[in-house]
């Protein structure tokens, strides 16, 4: 496996794979089974299309508001180092701020639509750096395929969005959230949680899961009747502060107001003291 520190040595080792077809995985790093998942799917589409598989670590700092965890945020590169080499990752780009950063840089990509409510609206500013940074990834690894987690379902809706209306010829792969063992979907930010937060945080995924189950099986018959269930399933969870719970179509992200007709998906992102966890679920 090839370790690309910069720009330099990214598009040299492109060049030098020959016209070879790239799957990416974009991430930020302190991986666990959750990334490792994505690049055993790219994996499998580079197989397809005879090609390589590029991961990228970058913990970027546009996309953290003011009081988030840019500085604390877990940079365990060895170890990511050794869990790309043992999925198969054929090279990882690893930048520094300052390569990927010019410090009078001017330009933004803002997505105007999907960006504006749930993750968007209580993280100003997050989807423009996401948008901005993902943009640059493309244009410097110009994959074929690329590949992110439903467990960032927004974010997933943000970015066929950005490929769709800039004409980035890449097919955008979405892969099911890993979870553990008692349903909490794995998380870079889940070793911030106490003992006692950790032992509440699988309420996220059994509230989501209860409620889902309730929609498919004709129980809850309105979306306002199905947030009235969320929300007294999730009460169990005395140390959480909610964030958002929202019910929207699965392409739009609109809120819908009632079922039938598009596929609903159910987002929530609540606080466990400074830890924001996000999860969702669709319905079938
Ligand atoms: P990061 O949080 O490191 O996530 C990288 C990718 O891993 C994303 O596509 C995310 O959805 C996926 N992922 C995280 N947890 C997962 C889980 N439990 N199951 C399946 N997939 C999971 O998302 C980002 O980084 C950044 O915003 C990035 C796209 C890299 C841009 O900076």
């Amino acid at each position: 496996m090839e370790v690309l520190p910069d720009k330099t040595t990214l598009r040299d080792w492109i060049g030098s794979r020959r016209e070879r077809p790239r799957v990416l995985v974009p991430t930020m790093g302190a991986l666990h089974r959750g990334h490792t998942s994505l690049f055993d799917r790219a994996r499998a589409e580079a197989v397809r299309l005879g090609g390589d598989v590029v991961a990228t670590i970058f913990v970027n700092p546009t996309q953290f508001g003011p009081n988030e965890d840019f500085s604390a945020y877990p940079r365990p590169l060895e170890a990511d180092l050794e869990q790309c080499r043992e999925h198969g990752v054929d090279a990882v780009f690893v930048p520094e701020a300052g390569e990927m950063y010019a410090g009078d840089r001017s330009i933004t990509i803002t997505e105007n639509r999907l960006s504006t409510t749930l993750c968007g609206a209580s993280r100003p500013g997050h989807f423009d750096g996401v948008c901005t940074v993902v943009a640059k990834l493309f244009l410097l690894a110009q994959p074929d395929a690329a590949v992110f987690g439903q467990k960032d379902f927004q974010q997933l809706a943000v970015i066929r969005r950005l490929v769709r209306d800039l004409d980035f010829p890449i097919e955008i792969i979405g892969a099911p959230t890993v979870r553990e063992t008692d349903g909490l979907a794995l998380s870079s930010r889940n070793v911030y949680l106490t003992p006692e937060q950790r032992a509440q945080a699988p309420f996220l995924q059994q509230a989501l899961a209860t409620t889902s189950r309730a929609i498919a099986e004709g129980r809850l018959k309105a979306p306002s009747a199905a947030r009235e269930a969320f929300l007294a399933e999730f009460a169990a969870a005395t140390l959480a502060r909610l964030d958002y719970f929202e019910i929207v179509d699965d392409m739009t992200l609109e809120r819908l107001e009632e079922f039938g007709g598009s596929e609903p998906r159910l987002l929530v992102a609540a606080f466990f003291g400074k830890t924001r966890l996000i999860d969702n679920v669709g319905v079938s």
